[in-house]
């Protein structure tokens, strides 16, 4: 504890000497969620992190999440420098999605507009005609679906049959998933629910079809905490990473917040769903790159360019 607290204090002062801003997605560990908010940085989900480290005036933006995140930060700020604790957090989504592989599925349907999730690396950015997030999907494929479009979705399958789902619209899915959502299991959720009938159930769109199938809210994890706040139920059931328990429960202290369960595993411990590579960030390894300014995200400026336009897009697009 003695250490942790020695950690922060120099953390805070390196903030500083720097110039720099943390910017931490809700899954990585409450110690450095608690760290942002505390040195002027920010916590949230995907999108919002991308708006706030473009508009902050800080020179060095310091990315607590994937890598996909610290690219869309750099993306958008390339005149500043992005760093993150560690480059070897990766996504699931982003790793299943390989550029070759993926141009070659959207070159053998030229007539579809092509959409990816934000949780792809930026050559996969720079191919497509649309990035998105998860709480702004829905509308996104509304508006294309209206101006008469058929659609290459990538790469998450269970958010683009949930979306597909909703929107009715025209979609090829790429095959790809969330290790962490993937996990959660209709059976278990449903013994749960018997368990506690009046809970109400929030679910973030990553997750199998037969577990949205049961939310009674879905959406990103920001939306996830909103939906929280204004949820009238005393008990929550929540299908996401745990990480979001953390401003969560700060959100809505007087309800009981109970994590949906993956498999076998019992419905309230604390690795129910955790992303290994968020865990990645630590105190430690923040520090390090601090002290050494290393683990620098870099992206050549010509594919950097070419995924700045669907970026860009998907950021002035208001609904
Ligand atoms: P959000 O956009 O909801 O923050 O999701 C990002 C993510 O990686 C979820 O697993
Ligand atoms: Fe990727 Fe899933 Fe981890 Fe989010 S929780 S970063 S989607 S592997």
């Amino acid at each position: 504890e003695e250490e942790k607290a020695d950690y922060i204090e120099k953390i805070k002062r390196l903030l500083e000497e720097k110039n720099a801003v943390m910017i931490a997605h809700y899954y990585v560990d409450d110690e450095l969620q608690a760290l942002a908010e505390q040195t002027g940085g920010y916590v949230s989900d995907s999108l919002d992190m991308a708006n706030f480290g473009a508009k902050h005036p800080a020179e060095t933006l310091v990315v607590c999440g994937v890598r996909f995140m610290g690219e869309t930060a750099k993306i958008l700020s390339p005149e500043k420098t992005v760093i993150m604790p560690t480059l070897e957090a990766e996504c699931s989504l982003d790793l299943g999605c390989p550029i070759d592989a993926f141009s070659e599925f959207c070159d053998q349907h030229p007539d579809r507009v092509v959409v990816v999730y934000a949780n792809t690396s930026v050559e996969v950015k720079a191919r497509a005609d649309w990035i998105v997030t998860s709480s702004n999907a829905i509308q996104i494929i509304d508006a294309l679906k209206a101006e008469g479009k058929k659609i290459i979705w990538g790469p998450d399958r269970h958010l683009g049959q949930y979306i597909k789902n909703k929107t009715d619209a025209d979609m090829l899915l790429w095959q790809g998933h969330c290790v962490v959502h993937d996990e959660f299991k209709l059976y278990e959720l449903e013994q749960l629910m018997a368990k506690y009938p009046d809970a109400e159930v929030l679910v973030h769109p990553e997750s199998p079809e037969a577990v949205i199938a049961k939310a009674d809210f879905v959406g990103s994890t920001k939306q996830i905490i909103a939906a929280g706040k204004a949820s009238k139920a005393d008990t929550l059931i929540i299908a996401t990473d745990y990480g979001l328990f953390y401003k969560m429960s700060q959100a809505v202290p007087d309800k009981r917040l109970i994590p949906a369960p993956t498999g076998g595993k019992s419905a309230t411990c604390k690795s129910c769903a955790h992303c290994p590579w968020m865990a990645m960030n630590t105190l430690v390894n923040l520090h390090k790159t601090l002290v050494e300014m290393n683990n620098t995200i870099e992206v050549d400026e010509d594919i950097r360019q070419k995924a700045l336009i669907p970026l860009n897009r998907m950021l002035n697009f208001s609904y």
